[in-house]
């Protein structure tokens, strides 16, 4: 029987465990062997793995974070890390592995697979960083934000206060742009435009001479100092700013429904590239087609912003 084992890294997304469901299940009906590895790379390199079997995997679609644990492997770097992994790959007779992550993780898949092993990448991350798809876990991620929002737009609104909400992202602006648009956001402060502090204060002054009396400003993370953002809106605006920093509960949660259905075909997806022979991809999903890319065009692509979506704010929050 052909083996394949799965495994999860660095930062856990909601739909991590739809996805390793679907690797197993999927692995298990088509005739192979499936293996789950704990706690990402490190679990590799200290030969931590376990057989899966269909019961392995029930009860957990609806859960957030990973059953099988993740983490941000520095061993895995190093040429002896990767040796590592690999022999214990050998050792159990698996030559097939899928990785679901962030472009950590990716490229960390990639290094490994120049070693022999066949790896295929699924893309999980809030961040929404990976070139060429939409990653498990984003959509979860905005959901959550959108809740945040609406419920301090209903302190704001009540005590005519701005509010500036920071939001998480790495370097890529997708959570605070999606959540941005979703929930009605006066401004959006992304890395990859450089902010504009006089058009913000700008706005939030027109506004209030209209009659409005709150203000919701996204900013993602390490773009501004929220703190100096808010001494700054403060003292132009004269209207009270109070700073709310989301942090982890945009990681955690019951994946929504999108994130489910996309975890579930992606990990199908995966098993079926390792039953045709193809080898070191990653399963990718543009918001209709499933299709495939080479590893290594994902470790050296660059993302582009659809700076549409940030125009889009701009016009509807006159
Ligand atoms: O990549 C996901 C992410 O949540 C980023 O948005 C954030 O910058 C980072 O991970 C936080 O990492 P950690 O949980 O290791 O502090």
């Amino acid at each position: 029987l052909r083996r394949l084992a799965v495994l999860t890294s660095g930062g856990d997304a909601s739909g991590m465990n739809a996805a390793i469901r679907a690797v197993v299940r999927t692995a298990i009906y088509k005739n192979m062997e499936a293996y789950g590895v704990h706690q990402g790379f490190e679990g590799l390199i200290n030969g931590d793995l376990k057989r899966m079997y269909a019961g392995s995997v029930a009860d957990i679609i609806q859960r957030g974070g990973t059953v099988l644990r993740t983490s941000r492997s520095e061993d895995f770097k190093s040429v002896v890390g990767l040796e590592k992994a690999r022999d214990t790959l050998h050792s159990w007779n698996i030559e097939n592995l899928v990785v679901i992550g962030g472009n950590g993780s990716l490229k960390g898949g990639y290094e490994l697979s120049k070693l022999g092993i066949n790896v295929i990448g699924i893309p999980a991350s809030i961040d929404n960083d990976v070139v060429y798809t939409r990653s498990i876990g984003f959509d979860t991620s905005v959901n959550v934000v959108l809740e945040a929002i609406n419920r301090i737009r209903d302190t704001a609104s009540s005590h005519g206060r701005n509010f500036i909400i920071e939001v998480m992202g790495r370097a890529c602006g997708e959570i605070a742009l999606a959540a941005g648009v979703a929930g009605g956001a006066e401004s959006i402060l992304i890395p990859e435009i450089a902010p504009d502090l006089d058009q913000i204060i700008e706005k939030i002054n027109k506004g209030i001479e209209r009659g409005k009396i709150h203000s919701i400003i996204i900013v993602a993370e390490g773009v501004y100092s929220t703190m100096q953002l808010r001494d700054i809106i403060e003292s132009k605006t004269g209207h009270d700013t109070r700073v709310s920093i989301l942090g982890h509960i945009q990681r955690g949660g019951t994946p929504t429904a999108q994130d489910r259905i996309l975890a579930s075909q992606m990990g199908k997806a995966a098993v079926d590239l390792i039953e045709a022979n193809k080898r070191n991809l990653m399963v990718a999903c543009d918001g209709n087609r499933m299709f495939s890319i080479p590893l290594q065009e994902i470790v050296n692509g660059k993302r582009t912003l659809e700076l549409g979506m940030f125009e889009l704010v701009r016009i509807l929050s006159i």
